[in-house]
């Protein structure tokens, strides 16, 4: 990963190494949720570069519109948490503010209050990214896997998404070769999607709250019909639902899986992947003959075009 990282933020470049096709079942993605967002201020470019760096196959993406239509990269509706700087600016909700004014924030210094053991002065005074930004700095040379976050609240949130798409040149390498993953809890949202674009792959994601293993499992057949994969809580999966998923050539990637212990028994159940701070300790347990980056996202869309023709 370390090679892939050094062209990635320039250039289309492959993985110059751990090329070889594990078989489909051992394939389990190192998705960086929010970046390596253990180690650096989430949905920052140090958070994506670290992601990178330490092994993570896609880099994810939260969405949010502002004022202007602008889409910016933020976890939370609300600036509150992550966001440092004058008042009128860096408080309250996104849709309520231009771009201008976001890009006052400091989206750095909360981090250092928070995790005092990762600080790091660099962080102070980095700005909230809009996926432009993060698509004009990597390019071709890395995965993306981006979320439509509260798209009830943010109308023109999809069709944004898949201009920017275009515009970088990435909506066939989506299409090809699952180099942008699309995720949502909204499921209206992955349908508007859809029906913007039906080759695009789209990932299900369920909530914590609420569901069981047996609930998500019922939602199955409603998500194949749109959907590549479901993206549930790591307490939703069990061997039952990754088979069930595997009958529907759905893919499981489920969130937030941070301890080794985790990563081992949710791979264990079959898991094709997984969102983690830690892309590192993922890397680790996975190992060197794993699929990686490109490669990876490439064998999975075969994997599942297969599965969908021996159905
Ligand atoms: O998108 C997977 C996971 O990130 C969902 O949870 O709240 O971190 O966006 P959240
Ligand atoms: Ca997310």
């Amino acid at each position: 990963m370390m090679v892939w990282l050094a062209f990635g933020a320039q250039a289309d470049a492959e993985p110059a190494k751990s090329d070889k096709p594990p078989k489909d079942d051992e394939l389990v993605l190192n998705i960086g949720h929010r970046g390596a967002s253990g180690y650096a201020p989430e949905h920052t470019i140090p958070a994506y570069d670290l992601a990178l760096k330490k092994g993570a196959d896609y880099i994810e993406q939260d969405l949010q519109l502002t004022k202007d239509g602008v889409l910016v990269v933020l976890h939370d509706e609300t600036l509150d948490r992550t966001a440092r700087g004058p008042a009128e600016n860096c408080t309250g909700l996104v849709r309520d503010k231009t771009l201008a004014e976001i890009k006052t924030c400091d989206a750095g210094s909360w981090f250092n209050e928070t995790y005092p053991e990762y600080a790091d002065s660099s962080y102070v005074g980095l700005k909230i990214p809009t996926l432009e930004e993060v698509f004009r700095r990597y390019r071709g040379g890395v995965n993306y896997y981006i979320e439509t976050k509260s798209p009830e609240a943010a109308p023109g949130m999809e069709e944004e998404l898949l201009r920017l798409m275009d515009k970088y040149n990435l909506t066939k390498k989506s299409e090809r070769d699952r180099q942008v993953l699309i995720q949502s809890f909204s499921p209206a949202s992955l349908q508007k999607i859809s029906s913007l674009n039906p080759n695009l792959p789209l990932i299900q994601l369920y909530p914590d709250a609420g569901n069981t293993p047996r609930t998500v499992e019922a939602q199955l057949d409603l998500a194949s019909l749109y959907a590549v994969g479901i993206g549930p809580s790591k307490n939703d999966v069990d061997r039952s639902l990754t088979k069930a998923a595997q009958d529907r050539c759905l893919d499981v990637h489920p969130y937030t899986v941070n301890e080794p212990e985790e990563m081992e028994a949710l791979i264990a159940a079959g898991v094709s992947g997984m969102f983690t701070n830690f892309p590192d300790s993922l890397e680790t347990i996975l190992g060197e003959e794993a699929a990686k980056g490109k490669t990876g996202a490439k064998l999975a869309e075969r994997a599942g075009q297969a599965c969908s023709a021996s159905r």
